[in-house]
C-alpha cells in the first residue's frame, strides 16, 4: 500500500526566526504520524529549517532549482547546492513558476533529471487552468504534462517521483476540487504512467492533490482510492493547522 505524503509549500513566506519557531512547535505535533511530512521552504530558510528539523520526522524541501550544475546563472541555485546542505526534496514546475517564470514542460523535465542526478526527490506539479477545464481538456493537459515531465527517466526513478496534481483554479482560491473529481484526475495520471512504465511503477508512484487543502477537507480527499496526500499552500503557514492536516 502507498503511504501518504503531506508536503507544505510555504511559497514566498516566512523569515528564519519564524521558521525556527514553526518547526519547534510543528515537529512536536506530528511526531507520531505514519505519514511522510515535508516542508518546502524559501531558499533563505533552508539552512534554519534543516537545523531545526534535525532529529525529527520532518523532511525539508526547496521550491525550485536550476537544471545546470553550476555556472553563470546569476541568482539561481542548483540541485548540487541543495543536496550539499542536506535538502531531500524539491518542488519542480509549480504552476506559479510556469505562469510567472516561464517554466515549460522542457525545463521541468531537465530539472527532474538534474534532481535525480543529485539524489533529490522531485515533487512535480501538473494541473489545468479553468479555461482548459471548461473546454473539457483536463485529462489531456495533465497526462501530457506528466508524460513530458518524466520523459527519459528509468522505471526506478519514476517510482520515486512524487507528482502533485494541482488544478490551477483551486490554488489559493478557497475552491477545492471535489474529492471525486480530484481522485478521477489522479487516476488518469496514474493510468498514463501505467501505459508508459507499467503497473508496478504506476501502483507505487505517489500522487498528491493540491489546491485549497485545509484541515476541514483533508480527510475526505485523502480517503479516496488514488490521492496519496497533499501539497498544501496557505494552510501550511500555520503550524497548528498544518499539523491537523498531517494528523487527519
Ligand atoms: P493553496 O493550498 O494555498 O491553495 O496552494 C496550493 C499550492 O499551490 C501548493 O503548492
Amino acid at each position: 500500500m502507498r503511504k501518504k505524503v503531506i508536503a507544505g509549500n510555504w511559497k514566498m513566506n516566512m523569515l528564519p526566526n519564524e521558521t525556527i519557531e514553526y518547526i519547534e512547535n510543528f515537529s512536536k505535533l506530528v511526531k507520531d504520524t505514519k505519514n511522510e511530512v515535508i516542508l518546502c521552504v524559501p531558499y533563505t530558510d533552508l539552512f534554519y529549517a534543516l537545523m531545526s528539523a534535525q532529529d525529527t520526522n520532518v523532511k525539508i524541501g526547496a521550491q525550485n532549482m536550476h537544471f545546470e550544475e553550476k555556472g553563470a546563472y546569476t541568482g539561481e541555485v542548483s540541485a548540487q547546492m541543495l543536496k550539499a546542505i542536506g535538502v531531500e526534496y524539491v518542488i519542480i514546475g509549480h504552476s506559479e513558476r510556469r505562469q510567472y517564470f516561464n517554466e515549460t514542460d522542457e525545463t521541468v523535465n531537465k530539472k527532474v533529471k538534474a534532481a535525480f542526478e543529485n539524489e533529490l526527490k522531485p515533487i512535480v506539479c501538473v494541473g489545468e487552468t479553468l479555461e482548459q477545464r471548461e473546454a473539457g481538456e483536463t485529462e489531456k493537459i495533465i497526462t501530457t504534462q506528466t508524460k513530458l515531465a518524466l520523459e527519459g527517466l528509468t522505471n526506478e526513478q519514476v517510482k520515486n517521483v512524487i507528482i502533485a496534481y494541482e488544478p490551477i483554479w483551486a490554488i489559493g482560491t478557497g475552491k477545492t476540487a471535489t474529492s471525486e473529481d480530484a481522485n478521477n484526475s489522479i487516476k488518469a495520471i496514474r493510468n498514463e504512467i501505467k501505459n508508459i512504465y507499467g503497473e508496478d511503477v504506476s501502483e507505487n508512484v505517489i500522487i498528491q492533490y493540491g489546491g485549497s487543502v485545509k484541515s476541514s477537507n483533508a480527510k475526505e480527499l485523502f480517503e479516496t482510492s488514488d490521492i496519496d496526500g497533499g501539497l498544501v499552500g496557505g494552510a501550511s503557514l500555520k503550524s497548528d493547522e498544518f499539523a491537523k492536516i498531517v494528523n487527519v
